[in-house]
Parts: structure tokens; sequence; C-alpha cells
């Protein structure tokens, strides 16, 4: 292990004007210099690194760059490839890349694990303890494979008492231990082991639906928004939006595609475009445009927003936004609408928190007629750009 190495959250050069926050990782090895500290299961992983590393190692999950960025500051001789599925953390990665560049890490951004069989030697996983189960255990199957025989996999989690994560690294690899506890989590390891071998496992799910009047076949895997089956919300969506068959249409946050596949078939002479952040998201969805012959007029594209499509193009925006972040992504998304709708165009927007989500719609539409509907428990709005 390298001695006294700095790691860097914030531009160094900003540092003597800055409050910073200093801690001490990896047996006092390793300086973090942040404004608010490490947090959650990358935290966790950082006060439990007290062993040696060789060989190729992989960081995914719910885990930062900068634990990828420590792992190659305390062992240079590894070669450490952070993972992500999601278009929003390629620019957080980019900063702390810029940060630390005298520590290189390989970056990820796909919809598969990166590497071949065997690959690694050690593998970090970090789960939020409120994260998507079925989503974790299908990670967990598909990175035991890239593990090399005798590979180590340490995985943590933000819940101290957790069974789960323990339960299902037994059922993979036969036996786990627990490698650093504290307050507020857990840190397991399990070592791959020569002589078992694991079925791989299909997690995918199909599912059959009418949107529009239109039959459509889904195909969805663990991690996408309502795998195997067709969210009430996303119903609700589509019986109060109308569309043009001439219509360009943006399904916004398309998730395994169903809204904007729906619609497709319905836009005769216009077409849909898919828009998801997380990569795993896009490929489900563009292989769903495959399944339902919709890929001439059905187009798919990976990103945080819609910085490429140009100012008042769109006739229509479809969307179901997530919750999380204190309404952040609701107000991307409808600002983004805002901005790529032509004149006259149409927001559809499914809710199940209308007074907030109508608060940022009257301050991104001032002058729109914003109108409620409930339907199915949720309400759809419907705005009409001036
Ligand atoms: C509630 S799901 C809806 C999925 C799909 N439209 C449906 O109704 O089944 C919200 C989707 O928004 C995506 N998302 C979150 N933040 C995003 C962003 N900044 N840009 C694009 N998509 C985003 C998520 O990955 C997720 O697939």
């Amino acid at each position: 292990m390298k001695s006294n190495s700095t790691l860097y959250l914030i531009e160094p050069e900003s540092l003597p004007e800055r409050k910073v926050h200093r801690e001490k990782f990896a047996e006092r090895q390793l300086e973090l210099i942040s404004r608010r500290g490490a947090k959650g299961p990358s935290r966790l992983l950082l006060k439990s690194l007290n062993f040696d590393l060789t060989g190729k190692a992989l960081v995914f999950g719910d885990l930062k760059a900068y634990l990828a960025h420590a792992l190659k500051m305390l062992f240079p001789e590894v070669e450490v490839t952070y993972h992500t599925f999601e278009a929003y953390e390629l620019s957080q990665i980019d900063r702390v890349s810029k940060f630390n560049s005298d520590s290189p890490i390989q970056r990820s951004f796909s919809s598969a694990l990166p590497g071949e069989t065997s690959e690694y030697q050690t593998i970090f996983l970090g789960m939020p303890s409120a994260g998507d189960k079925r989503y974790f255990a299908s990670l967990l199957h598909e990175s035991y494979d890239l593990l090399k025989s005798k590979g180590k996999i340490y995985a943590a989690v933000d819940k101290r008492g957790d069974r789960w994560l323990r339960d299902n690294l037994e059922k993979l690899y036969g036996s786990v231990s627990v490698h650093h506890q504290t307050r507020t989590g857990i840190v397991f390891v399990a070592r791959k082991s020569s002589k078992k071998t694991v079925k791989t496992k299909s997690f995918k799910r199909q599912f059959g639906c009418e949107l529009w009047k239109q039959p459509v076949v889904i195909e969805s895997r663990p991690g996408n928004f309502s795998h195997g089956e067709l969210d009430e919300g996303t119903l609700a969506l589509s019986e109060c939006s109308d569309l043009n068959p001439t219509d360009k249409i943006i399904d916004l946050g398309c998730g395994n595609g169903v809204i904007g596949i729906g619609a497709s078939k319905v836009l005769r002479e216009g077409c849909a475009l898919l828009v998801d952040s997380n990569i795993r998201s896009v490929r489900q969805a563009r292989e769903n445009v495959i399944r339902n012959e919709a890929e001439e007029n059905c187009f798919c594209l990976v990103g945080k927003d819609l910085a490429c499509i140009p100012d008042r193009s769109i006739d229509r925006v479809l969307t179901n936004p997530p919750y999380f972040g204190n309404f952040s992504i609701s107000e991307l998304f409808i600002r983004e609408a805002e901005r790529v709708l032509k004149p006259g165009g149409f927001l559809y927007l499914v809710t199940k928190a209308p007074e907030e989500t109508y608060s940022i719609l009257e301050e991104f539409f001032p002058e729109s007629d914003i109108q409620p509907k409930n339907r199915r428990n949720y309400t759809v709005f419907e705005v009409q750009k001036n």
C-alpha cells in the first residue's frame, strides 16, 4: 500500500479559500479532502481498506468514482475500472478525475458490466439499503462470472443489521464473512471458490399491454422502472394524452420504452424519440422497439437531458418523472420540455405529487393553461405552451 496519498473531491487550487473536511482512511495512509466528507457505502469501503490488492479491480453499484481513485492511489499497480449505468454520473467522474489525474482509472459506461469472464481479482459493490433487491440480485449474478477463481468481492450496504446482502452473497459464493462494521453499515467479503459453478440466471420478464388501443409487448429486467408489469401511472399518462398522426414526440425518461413505443404506432407520419439517462434502460427500450417492429419511427437516445434537441422543435413531450432528488428531476424535465416544445405543443406529465408539480409547472409555463386530470389515483397534467 502506498503511503501518504491525498484524494481531492474539490478543486485543490480552491483550498486556501475554503472550509474543508479532512479525513484519514486506509490506516491513515490516505487523506480525503472534501466539502462534506465521504458518505454511504463508499465511506464504508474506504474505512475498511486494510488489505492488499493486486490484479484488476472493478468498482460499481452505489459507489462513487472517488473510491476507484482511492484504490488506484493506494495500489498504483492495480488496474481499477469504475462502472456506471447513469449518464448523469459521467460529469461527476470527470470532475473527480480532473482533481486526481495522477491516479488514472478506467471508466465504463455500458449496458452490461465491463470485462470478460474471470477478468477481475477484486470486485467492490455498494448497495443502498432501500435499493431494488431484484436489481442487486441480478448485479451480483452478473459480476460473479467476471471474478477470477479465488478472487474476492467486497460488498457494502448502509444498514448495520442487513440480512439480504449477506444471504444473497452466501447463496452465490457458499460462504461470506463480515469484513467491517460500523453504526451505519456493514462490509461483507466473499471468495469465489474454484469448485462451485453457478448457473447463469435470466432475470428478464415479458408482458403485453394496450396503449392508445395498440398492442405492445415489453421485455424488462431488474433495474428498469416497473419491471415485469405496466405501471398504473404510465397507463394513466397514455389515457390522458392525445396524439396526432403527424406529431414528433419525446418520451422523456422512457425506461423500457413502453410509452414511446405505444405512441409510435399511432404516429403514422410522425415519430417518437425515447430518452433516458440509464444506459441499461435505453438498451432495453431499443430491444423493445425491435420486438414491436417500430424501428421506422421510434428512436432511442441515452442522455441526462435534451441538450441535443433544438428549441421549439417537438409537438408533444410525455413523461412520468421519478420522485427522487426532491423534485429536481421533475424540474429538469419540465424546463427541458418547455424549451423543446413548439409554440402550441403539449406537455403531458403524470405524478402522485400534484401540488409540488403544479408549482414547478407554473414557474416554467407562467402563461399557459395547466389542466390536471385525475386518473387511477394519479394526476396527469396537460400543459399547452404559448
Ligand atoms: C418513473 S420512470 C418512468 C419510465 C417509463 N417512462 C414508464 O413510465 O414506464 C422514470 C425514468 O426517468 C429516468 N431518468 C431519471 N433521471 C433522468 C434524467 N436526468 N434524464 C433522463 N432520464 C432520466 C429513469 O432512469 C427512469 O427510467
